[in-house]
C-alpha cells in the first residue's frame, strides 16, 4: 500500500468482506445501546412520526389534512443550553464509583466502556489508564497516572468523545487500543514508545489517552473532546460535568449541545467490542 494513501487496508470494516454489525457509513453516529437494548432506539424521529400521525388526524378533522400534516414537517430543533451534570452508572445500572473503575478496569480492559454525554447522541469512551498491577507507571510498567483531567486514586480515569474528529465514525470504528494490540508505539510527554492509545480504523487517525487525546496521527488534526469528570470525596460517585477548555466541538454537531436531546442526570455505560485494525495514518 502507498503510506501516502488513505485507501482503506484490507482488513478495514468497510471492505469487501465487513460485517453487517459495522456496515453504517462514516460520518453517522449510532446511539450507544444501555443495557435495555429496547432503548437502542433512534427516538428523535421516532418522536417525529408521533407528531405526524397526530397532525394529521388534528388536520383531517379540521378538514385540512394537507396544512395539518404539513406545519410539522420541518424536524424540531433540539439541544440544550449547557452541559448537564450527569452522574455515570455502571453496566449494571448501579452508580458508577471510582472504588468501582479501579477495580474492574485498567489500562489492559480490551472491551469499550461508553456512557452518552452530554446529548444522547454524544457517546464517549470511559477509561482507566493505571497499570495492571497496581504500581507505579513506567516505561516496562505499561500504564499513566496524574493525566490531564484524570480522576481517582492517582489521576487514571478519563473520558474522552467517541467520534472521530476526522469524518466522525463512531466507536467501535474508532477503539481504544491497550498495550500489545498492535506493534506501533508513540511518543508521548511521559513515554516515548508509548504502546496504548486510541486508534480510528476508518482511516488510521490515533489520539494520546495521556495527554488530553492529542492527535498523534492523522488525517485527523484535532484531540478528540475530553469529558470534565469529578469524583465526589465522600461517596466516590463519578459525574460529567462538562468538556474542558480545549476541547473542540464533537465532529458531526455545529455546537456539542445542539443535535439531540441532553441526557439527563445519568447516564449508563454501555460494553461494546473494539474494531481492530493496526493502520496508522499520517504524522499529524
Ligand atoms: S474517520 Fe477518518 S480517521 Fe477516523
Amino acid at each position: 500500500m502507498n503510506p501516502l494513501s488513505l485507501d482503506c487496508p484490507v482488513s478495514c470494516p468497510y471492505g469487501e468482506a465487513r460485517s453487517p454489525r459495522f456496515d453504517f457509513p462514516v460520518g453517522q453516529v449510532r446511539r450507544v445501546a444501555a443495557a435495555d437494548p429496547d432503548q437502542d432506539v433512534d427516538e428523535t424521529k421516532r418522536n417525529i412520526l408521533k407528531l405526524l400521525a397526530v397532525a394529521g388526524i388534528v388536520g383531517a378533522g379540521a378538514g385540512g389534512l394537507v396544512g395539518g400534516t404539513l406545519q410539522f414537517v420541518q424536524p424540531p430543533t433540539v439541544g440544550i443550553s449547557s452541559f448537564p451534570i450527569t452522574q455515570l452508572l455502571d453496566v449494571d445500572g448501579s452508580a458508577l464509583t471510582v472504588e468501582k473503575v479501579e477495580s474492574e478496569y485498567n489500562v489492559a480492559t480490551s472491551s469499550l466502556y461508553l456512557f452518552n454525554y452530554p446529548l444522547r447522541n454524544e457517546p464517549n469512551f470511559l477509561l482507566n489508564l493505571a497499570p495492571v498491577n497496581g504500581e507505579q507507571p513506567s516505561p516496562s510498567n505499561p500504564g499513566a497516572w496524574n493525566v490531564p483531567g484524570g480522576v481517582g486514586t492517582h489521576g487514571s480515569i478519563v473520558a474522552y468523545s467517541a467520534i472521530c474528529q476526522h469524518l466522525g465514525c463512531p466507536a467501535p470504528a474508532i477503539a481504544y487500543y491497550p498495550p500489545g494490540t498492535c506493534p506501533q508505539t508513540f511518543p508521548t510527554p511521559t513515554n516515548p514508545n508509548s504502546p496504548f492509545y486510541i486508534h480510528c480504523s476508518c482511516h488510521g487517525s490515533t489520539y494520546d489517552v495521556t495527554n488530553g487525546a492529542a492527535n498523534l496521527t492523522g488525517p485527523a488534526v484535532l484531540p478528540l473532546p475530553q469529558i470534565v469528570l469529578v469524583a465526589d470525596p465522600d461517596t466516590g460517585n463519578i459525574t460529567a460535568t462538562g468538556n474542558t477548555p480545549n476541547s473542540p466541538t464533537v465532529n458531526g454537531h455545529l455546537n456539542t449541545l445542539q443535535g439531540d436531546y441532553s441526557v439527563g442526570t445519568s447516564s449508563q455505560l454501555a460494553k461494546e467490542n473494539p474494531v481492530i485494525v493496526c493502520f496508522f495514518g499520517l504524522p499529524s
